[in-house]
């Protein structure tokens, strides 16, 4: 008997996330003749009547799928099912529509894509529902738990590298200090990435203490040594990891921790500096090959566990091959920049300052 199989893409896009549809979609057909369903926005698809879904014709998932950035599918990072915001302010449990919608579905197996929050969702609407669960990490970030890599990162590293790139010749063209804030909500890879990735002079993550005055101090001979231009970035979250900040110091109130950072290297070093903040830019492209080739290897082995009658499982990429592990291992932690892994140790290694000595 042909089996359907659901996918959907929960919580923030990224590149790789059609990829990963597209992978499923194939093996599914090829592999087993199963029919995939894709279920549209997310979790929110799952509160429309009918439910927001259509099946996925793997005839009409070519190649330009696949380096197609977004989710055709669309997603939501909004909305929890067990706190659902209503438009009169109040919050209301709304799992059970969602598994009612999941229910009228008639599916025989569902795959996630989501990153540590939307899978800890996922799970936990999943538990009511007799339906097994698999799975697939993605995320900019990189910080899911007990896997190396989630789809999304490397093009996330791509562009924030490309902007180093584009920001070295205009910075050593005017002497200036240019900083480029990326994101990574609380864990610095992106960051230590497109640091070493694009010759920067310093690296500010939430997982290591900094200092001011260090970053100033190395700029400043910097400056007197080698040359007149400087490449920083920080972490969106890295502001926490400062020390010794004086609470009298002013900047401005709204800015982001890139502008805060120009504004004050300015005041401290005499150097023009400016931020660029580059924000969404690190979600929104065209996937690089290693994304489409993990995607790919994810999808397919996701597809394998529920045909191997396996659940509650998460797909992952480890010590060069696709593994997984048990959901329950997964949610609830969180996986950041091991400090004295090979990253930090190469940073360092290159002299690149990382604001604690
Ligand atoms: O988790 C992915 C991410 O892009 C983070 O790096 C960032 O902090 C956050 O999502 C931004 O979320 P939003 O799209 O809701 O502004």
């Amino acid at each position: 008997m042909t089996k359907r199989i659901g996918i959907l893409t929960s919580g923030g896009d990224c590149a790789g996330l059609n990829a990963t549809i597209r992978a499923v979609a194939l093996r599914a057909q090829h592999g087993y003749g199963w029919e995939t369903i894709g279920l549209q926005r997310g979790t929110l698809g799952l509160l429309s009547r009918p439910v927001a879904a259509v099946p996925l014709d793997p005839r009409r998932l070519d190649a330009a799928l696949a380096r197609q950035g977004g989710t055709f599918l669309g997603s939501t990072n909004w909305g929890n099912p067990f706190a659902f915001p209503m438009p009169d302010g109040s919050e209301k449990d709304r799992s059970g529509e969602m598994v009612e919608g999941l229910r009228s579905l008639d599916l025989d197996g569902l795959i996630g894509v989501g990153g540590d929050g939307s899978l800890a969702i996922l799970r936990r609407l999943m538990e009511p529902v007799d339906l097994p669960f698999i799975g697939v990490p993605k995320t900019i970030d990189n910080d899911v738990h007990r896997t190396e890599r989630a789809v999304g990162y490397s093009t996330a590293v791509a562009i924030a590298t490309e902007a180093l790139d584009r920001l070295h010749p205009t910075g050593a063209s005017h002497d200036r200090v240019m900083v480029l804030e990326v994101m990574g909500r609380d864990a610095g890879h992106i960051a230590m990435a497109a640091a070493i990735a694009g010759g920067a002079d310093v690296v500010l993550i939430p997982e290591v203490p900094w200092r001011l005055s260090i970053v100033v101090d190395h700029i400043a001979i910097l400056r007197r040594t080698a040359r007149t231009s400087a490449l920083v970035v920080v972490a969106e979250a890295a502001g926490a990891a400062e020390q010794g900040r004086a609470e009298t110091e002013a900047v401005p109130a709204e800015s982001s921790i890139g502008e805060q950072l120009a504004h004050r290297l300015t005041a401290a070093t005499g150097a023009e500096a400016r931020a660029t903040v580059l924000g969404h830019v690190q979600r929104g492209a065209m996937p690089t090959a290693e994304d489409r080739l993990l995607a790919s290897a994810l999808g397919v082995r996701a597809v394998d566990l529920l045909a191997a009658g396996k659940a509650d499982r998460m797909v992952a990429w480890w010590n060069r091959t696709v593994i997984d592990v048990p959901l329950e291992k997964v949610v609830g932690r969180s996986r950041t920049v091991d400090i004295d892994g090979a990253m930090i140790r190469t940073a360092r290694a290159l002299g690149i300052c990382l604001g604690d000595s």
